[in-house]
């Protein structure tokens, strides 16, 4: 099983520059590579039907590093995929994911200040708009890293990418909250909405 990187056409955003994104891009497709090389590796160390004992210690370790390099990949994919062009600053009124808030939430505003209160957080990680499969509610939360936080089935609707990488290009370290306003006037909803329908669609299989 192998890995491409995808492809994201996000030049032109207000306050990420062009440069930041392709240094972004470039981190992406790194993670791309190690996800591959630590699978690959991984297989070989199985070939016989087992794990020589002798080959634990570099088993375990290289297991552990693909939590990391895998959730970084995937992490990275679906945080450039709900970031576009012209994007608008909120869902509209009555949209899926309003409705999802709206249900889950005393209020959209609260919503938001909660989920840009987790993106302000001291740390190197993530801000995740989440949906729990078994009721259909949001809740946000803080990712650590790439791999430490998440909840088992619970589906990412909206990601948000914290690390200094994201923004040390166009902001100061301090002026995080610039760059979360600027990733929320990049936001491409109908993406975002996308995962809800998926939510629901696990919620029904559950
Ligand atoms: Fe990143």
């Amino acid at each position: 099983m192998r890995y491409n990187a995808r492809h994201f056409d996000l030049s032109g955003l207000k306050g990420i520059s062009d440069e930041t994104l392709e240094q972004h891009f470039k981190l992406y497709e790194g993670y791309v590579a190690q996800t591959n090389a630590l699978t690959a590796r991984l297989a070989e160390l199985l070939k016989n039907g087992g794990v020589d004992e002798k080959k634990m210690l570099e088993f375990s370790e290289l297991k552990r590093r693909l939590g990391f390099e895998h959730n970084g990949m995937v992490l990275h994919e679906y945080y450039f995929g709900n970031l576009r062009k012209h994007g608008e600053r909120g869902p509209a009124r009555g949209s899926p994911f309003r409705e999802a808030v709206d249900a889950s939430w005393p209020s959209y505003q609260k919503w938001e200040a909660d989920f840009v209160a987790v993106g302000k957080m001291r740390g190197v990680g993530w801000a995740i708009c989440c949906q729990d499969p078994a009721t259909g509610h949001l809740c946000n939360q803080w990712i650590e890293m790439h791999e430490s936080g998440h909840v088992a089935g619970f589906v990412p609707i909206l990601v948000m990418d914290v690390w200094e990488h994201a923004f040390i290009h166009d902001y100061a370290a301090k002026d995080r909250p610039k760059y979360i306003e600027a990733f929320f006037s990049n936001l491409d909803w109908r993406a975002v909405e996308s995962r809800i329908a998926k939510g629901k669609r696990h919620a029904a299989a559950a």
